[in-house]
């Protein structure tokens, strides 16, 4: 049995709503996962929310919630995302899990018997937005780097982890085992880092400072630092000591983590396994950032991305693959709506899209939907190699896959849908079609075909699920049957001659950029329908939103963006909203009209400008009409 495959993500603070930026890294995992579960080995995927220290307070304090009702609110949000996003996790952890403290304690109490805990005064410099003592050679012209602020100097007896009895193992264990952080660039970080003597970690927090935390079992007057928490619960969440998922999955444990948590992962995790005499584990994937116009994401820069407004936009593979193939594992990218769209049209329209559409078309056109029977001699004189070529592809897919290299997985697999693309091109079937006498090199060549599209169906299986089994169906495979497993995509001629294809469909309809830049106008055939009456909502959940006539002040037209209006409204006071109506509406037709805004719409940027609220339209055939009242009233009216 081939070792179990456990991967975990960072546990997200509970201080800001789910961004691109984790859901890359959770979309990474269940990538990974995937994959592995396609090799036949059993897997376990850990993610969950981080919930204790100083910025829960302050964020909790902001919403005049309670720590309990912000927690279990922000937290919410992050589980009930992860399904939308098609991510498959077995296990949601939260640190204020009663089950998780057991641990922390367990731990803090084996480690502080062992002698490696010790009580000391210490003044130091302290970064509340870190929730984390300084050493000066971190700081940058005197400042957190994070977050560009000078940190107050804190003078406190707390409980200190010797982190220094281990830094010499650590190196050896780091250069014993060179694929243990990986890529290199961040092993390399973490072995410079250690070249200079390493401090002590205070791991306690007095409670005349916070409260929000797991008190230290062996002094009631102080709770855990948040990091030394938060690190158990990759052990927490399988039970550990005696759970059986932990004698199961953790001896093959990976964590995936970006680059702004190296540290605590590459040097007090470890060293924390070490001193409680926990294996170490396994891997650590460590992935850069994405950036917006080159600047990390961030909610005060107010330029986060919501990964359900592209999914519900460009819809979900095409944003799991973009997200999978745009960025080099290990590296920052820079996220852009433009490159999205030219990545939706160029590999998933034209190339994937277009293979599959033709292929379908073609067993339709001349075998009626059935699958062809092959015949062997004349399939071997054909020398089509589609075969050949599928199982390189898929041992290149593999050593890329194992490593995390998504892009390069990805890349492999285009290689050969542009082969199976070529191969179309140069045994024109339509010239086989022509002439009876070569009825059976057809068969041989669109049969090969269709195996070339089972192939390709179950590698983009861990990156796009859905398209997968989209594929597989018009594939007339069986449902029931484990296609994706590595063993069966290696054995050609798994698709059973005589079965009946469905009819074809377009898997990814073109966006339109000329027509439009930003809404997005999709080219697909399809006539446009009147949308189903979506599900009953109660009388109090319609009240959640806030409608109000605005009168119309000005309005002006959004450079670069087709068909986007800025408009300033009075809604009682001012307010800026960003609509695309301009191929309808001139701005000058808007002013002094009375509107209907959801005014309590979370703002959004919408090429550059904040919108804070949405007017409400109807849109037939790409004419839209606004909705208006049939007599003038005040600015600012509530609607009921
Ligand atoms: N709570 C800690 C982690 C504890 S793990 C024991 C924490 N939380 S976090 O909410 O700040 O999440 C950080 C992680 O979110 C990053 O390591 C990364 O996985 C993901 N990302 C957040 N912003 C990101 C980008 N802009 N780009 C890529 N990933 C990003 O740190």
């Amino acid at each position: 049995m081939p070792n179990p495959f456990y991967i975990t993500t960072p546990i997200y603070y509970v201080n800001a709503r789910p961004h691109l930026g984790h859901a890359y890294t959770t979309i990474a995992a269940d990538v990974a996962c995937r994959f592995n579960s396609m090799r036949g080995v059993e897997t376990f995927f850990l993610t969950g929310t981080d919930e204790h220290g100083d910025k829960v307070i302050r964020a909790a304090k902001k919403e005049n919630l309670s720590p309990r009702n912000y927690v279990d609110k922000i937290s919410k949000l992050f589980k009930d995302l992860w399904p939308e996003l098609n991510i498959k996790y077995n296990y949601f952890i939260r640190t204020t899990d009663a089950s998780h403290r057991a641990v922390v304690e367990q731990v803090l109490q084996k480690i502080y018997d062992s002698g490696d805990i010790y009580f000391s005064e210490y003044t130091g410099q302290y970064c509340f937005g870190c929730e984390r003592f300084y050493t000066k050679r971190e700081l940058v012209d005197g400042k957190c780097p994070d977050h560009e602020t000078v940190p107050e100097i804190i003078k406190e007896s707390n409980y200190f982890f010797k982190m220094s009895r281990y830094q010499d193992w650590l190196i050896d264990h780091i250069k014993k085992n060179p694929d243990f952080i990986r890529p290199e660039k961040y092993k390399n970080e973490v072995l410079s880092f250690l070249k200079e003597p390493l401090e002590d970690l205070c791991i306690s927090r007095p409670k005349t400072r916070l409260q929000w935390g797991i008190t230290l079992p062996f002094d009631n007057n102080y709770v855990t630092y948040v990091w030394f928490d938060a690190l158990l619960n990759y052990i927490s969440a399988l039970k550990y000591p005696y759970g059986i998922e932990f004698k199961k999955f953790w001896s093959s444990v990976q964590h995936i983590v970006a680059k702004d948590i190296l540290k605590p992962h590459g040097i007090y995790w470890p060293i924390m396994l070490k001193s409680a005499g926990v294996p170490i584990y396994k891997h650590l994937n460590v992935h850069g950032y994405w950036n917006i116009d080159q600047s990390k994401m961030s909610k005060s820069l107010g330029n986060v991305i919501e990964p359900l407004q592209l999914k519900n936009i460009y819809g979900l593979d095409a944003f799991r693959f973009f997200l999978m193939r745009d960025m080099v594992f290990g590296l920052d990218s820079n996220f852009s709506e433009d490159a999205f769209i030219q990545r939706i049209n160029s590999d998933l329209a034209n190339d994937l899209g277009n293979l599959f559409s033709r292929v379908l078309a073609m067993a339709h056109k001349y075998f009626k939907g059935i699958v062809p029977d092959v015949n062997p001699e004349i399939e071997k004189e054909l020398h089509l190699g589609l075969e050949s070529d599928a199982l390189k592809t898929i041992d290149k897919y593999e050593k890329a896959m194992e490593i995390f290299a998504f892009h390069k997985a990805i890349i492999v697999i285009w290689d050969y849908i542009n082969k199976m693309n070529k191969s179309i091109d140069t045994t024109a079937p339509w010239v086989l079609a022509k002439k009876k006498v070569s009825l059976k090199q057809l068969e041989a060549v669109i049969y090969n075909l269709l195996e070339g599209l089972r192939v390709i169906s179950g590698l983009i299986y861990p990156i796009m699920p859905d398209t997968a089994t989209t594929m597989q169906k018009h594939l007339g495979m069986n449902p029931e049957k484990p296609f994706y497993n590595l063993d069966i995509l290696r054995t050609w001629k798994t698709i059973t001659a005589g079965t009946m294809l469905p009819k074809s469909i377009i898997l990814f309809p073109r966006i339109d950029m000329k027509k439009d830049n930003n809404s997005l106008t999709k080219t697909d055939d399809s006539e446009s329908l009147i949308p189903e009456i979506k599900p009953e909502i109660t009388f109090d959940e319609f009240n959640k939103i806030d409608l109000r006539v605005g009168t119309v002040i000005r309005a002006e037209a959004i450079p670069r963006a087709k068909k986007l209006l800025k408009i300033e409204v009075d809604l009682g006071e001012k307010r800026t909203i960003v609509a695309g109506i301009s191929a309808t509406y001139s701005h000058e037709e808007l002013v002094g009209k009375q509107i209907i805004v959801v005014a309590n719409l979370k703002p959004t940027k919408l090429m550059g400008t904040l919108s804070k609220g949405m007017l409400i339209a109807a849109v037939d055939n790409n004419v839209c009409s606004i909705a208006t009242l049939d007599q003038k009233v005040k600015p600012g009216t509530p609607l009921s």
